[in-house]
């Protein structure tokens, strides 16, 4: 999908007008605090999912003014289409022409895989950072799953809440028993659902990260869960069954579940050795790249539409030739990113450069 052109009225420090992109690479420039990244919380917001910022409706309104007012052209589903939003305490959406519910009604029908350096946390964080990458991005495509996670998270909350009650008393197994037969059922069918995804992202991401790297470095994927039987969810279901089992007086004694998808990580690795602990910065913000890149490769092989990449803060701590990569080499996207240096911005070979001062976007090809 591409976007056209961008109309806002009062969004946050942005002039009010038009802007319009190129279908391939887009440039936001400028220095601190001008509004490049207010910018793209506004193209974002037409995906339909909240603010990558997290912002709250009464944020994005310009400061002593009433409602904000946007409105995106775009290209997708083979045709022209148009998308409106009126911010005032709430979101109101219309696409082409038809109201919507809500926001949500635009998700699916326009895109985004946004990098942000908040996500920096995926390769940082811990491993509940990772699961939820995992989780987010199949929920995506399996309109089932967050429901097998909900369920899967209301029954390990009440197991845990049991144990906790528990701690040190004896004889509560027939209650035990039934927690942990769901808890098995549904945590093996996530952790194989998980593998499952991860299978498919490796090849994706590892082609994405060799061309950020110009081949230089290697990224390794891995899911990691101490029950899983490859290919077969029974199986799995069983292993888990077990380990519970066999965990259950240490469950007990610690008034935790020790076992189950709640433990499980996707290990990331940079040749050969653990991304967190080892990788350079810039090594570190290619991993999260490619991978959500990879992400929404995958989501175009099934969805049939390619999201726009929305690169934020990307640039800084990549060096020249994985900035050339990102400004470009994206061949097929259509990409916004902003940066700060006006070095970087004279590296783009083709594509549109978008100055943003005090707020003012003024657009040079
Ligand atoms: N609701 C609002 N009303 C008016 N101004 C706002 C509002 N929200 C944010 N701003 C202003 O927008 C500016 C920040 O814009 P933005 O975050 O887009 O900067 P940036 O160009 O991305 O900077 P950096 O390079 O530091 O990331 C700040 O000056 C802030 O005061
Ligand atoms: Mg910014």
């Amino acid at each position: 999908m591409i976007a056209r052109s961008l109309f806002t009225q009062n969004f946050r420090n942005l002039y009010s007008g038009d802007i319009a992109f190129s279908d391939e690479v887009n440039v936001i420039s400028g220095q601190n605090g001008q509004g490049k990244t207010n910018l793209l919380e506004a193209l974002c917001l037409f995906t339909g999912v909240r603010s990558f910022r997290g912002a709250k409706n009464f944020e994005l309104i310009a400061k002593g003014e009433k409602f904000a007012r946007m409105e995106l052209q775009f290209f997708a589903d083979k045709r022209e289409q148009n998308a409106k939003l009126l911010i005032t305490d709430k979101k109101q959406a219309t696409l082409n022409g038809v109201k919507q519910a809500a926001a949500t009604g635009f998700i699916g029908r326009f895109c985004a895989v946004v990098f942000s350096p908040d996500n920096m946390s995926l390769v940082k964080g811990g491993s509940n950072e990772r699961r939820r990458f995992l989780d987010a991005a199949i929920s995506q495509q399996f309109p089932t799953y967050p429901r097998l996670l909900v369920e899967y998270n209301r029954i390990l909350a009440q197991r845990n809440a049991f144990l906790k009650k528990s701690a040190g008393k004896a004889n509560f197994d027939s209650m035990l028993d039934i927690w942990d037969e769901n808890l098995a059922q549904t945590g093996a069918r996530i952790s194989c659902k998980r593998a499952e995804y991860v299978a498919r992202l490796v090849g994706k991401t590892q082609e994405i990260f060799d061309g950020i790297s110009s081949g230089r470095d290697s990224i390794g994927l891995r899911y990691s869960c101490s029950y899983l039987i490859p290919e077969s969810v029974n199986d799995t279901v069983e292993a888990l069954r077990k380990l519970l089992e066999t965990h259950r007086a240490s469950d007990l004694a610690q008034g935790c579940t020790n076992s189950g998808a709640h433990r499980d990580d996707l290990h990331i690795s940079v040749n050969g050795m653990v991304a967190r602990s080892y990788a350079s910065q810039g090594q570190k913000r290619s991993c999260v790249l490619a991978l959500k890149l990879a992400e929404a490769s995958l989501l175009e092989e099934s969805a049939g539409e390619r999201p726009i990449a929305v690169l934020d803060d990307v640039m800084s701590e990549l060096d020249g030739l994985r900035q050339d990569y990102l400004l470009n080499h994206m061949d097929g996207w259509q990409v916004f990113i902003s940066c700060c240096d006006p070095h970087t911005v004279k590296g783009l070979d083709r594509g549109r450069i978008i100055e943003v001062e005090n707020g003012k976007c003024m657009s040079k090809d």
